[in-house]
């Protein structure tokens, strides 16, 4: 399991987290949610190690892992697609995969992969930027599995697909799930967060203000959303 403890996170003198408490239960997917600029994209970051974190902990399955190097974080076994896929456009779906790998994939190897994403099979020759959105989302997804990660961080994958790629999304991080994959989600789509995740976090400034299941997110939405989502 994801525990994140008292996490603090400073861009010089801007105190951007300011004590995130989340924990992501095994197999589980927690959704993070909350306005633009309020420090979604930093926590991740933060547990990534790609932002030193000023206090708090974060720990995967006990272990502490804060204020480690990204690489030998990713090496514990947490995977991170950022906000804007980040794939490379020069190569190949395949080429792209393959630069994730750091020993030949046990848990999801190629074949398994393209189980998972047919489109992407199908384009496995092609360079990234022959892609279309939704198969570039794909592929940074893919890329991150190629790791075998036991969590994955996810900034926005729904950012500028349209919705029937989005619903293609949501079954493709519930089949993860499944798979065992626990996750981390930032969404803006509150509708995709509450459609696939266990529990959904609502962040202000730097904190958690609400954390609730779906079922209870959905009976108090209207309210959550004026209050701490919508503009
Ligand atoms: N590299 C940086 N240097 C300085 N300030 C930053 C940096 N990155 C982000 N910030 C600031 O930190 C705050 C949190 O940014 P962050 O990207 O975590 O927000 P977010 O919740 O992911 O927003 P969005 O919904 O726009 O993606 C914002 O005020 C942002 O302007
Ligand atoms: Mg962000």
């Amino acid at each position: 399991m994801l525990r994140i403890e008292g996490l603090n996170a400073h861009y010089g003198l801007g105190h951007v987290l300011q004590g995130i408490d989340l924990e992501v239960a095994k197999g589980h997917i927690g959704a993070l949610l909350g306005r633009n600029g309020v420090g979604k994209s930093t926590t991740l970051k933060t547990v990534m190690g790609l932002v030193k974190a000023s206090g708090g902990t974060v720990t995967l399955d006990g272990q502490v892992i804060t204020g480690r190097e990204p690489h030998l974080v990713a090496r514990a076994g947490i995977a991170y697609v950022p906000e804007g896929r980040l794939i490379f456009p020069d190569l190949t779906v395949v080429e792209n995969i393959r630069v994730a790998e750091r020993r030949p994939a046990i848990d999801w190897p190629l074949d398994r992969l393209f189980g998972l994403f047919p489109s992407l099979a199908e384009r496995r020759a092609n360079k990234g930027s022959q892609l279309s959105g939704g198969e570039q989302q794909m592929l940074a997804i893919a890329r991150a599995l190629a790791s075998d990660p036991k969590v994955m961080l996810l900034d926005e994958p729904s950012q500028g697909l349209a919705p029937l790629v989005v619903r293609e999304l949501a079954s493709v991080i519930r089949q993860l799930c499944r798979a065992g994959v626990t996750m981390l989600l930032v969404e803006q789509n509150m509708n995709l967060a509450e459609a696939v995740a266990h529990r959904l976090h609502v962040m202000v400034k730097g904190r958690i203000v609400y954390a609730a299941s779906p079922e209870q997110f959905r009976a108090e939405a209207n309210e959550i959303r004026s209050r701490y989502l919508t503009v």
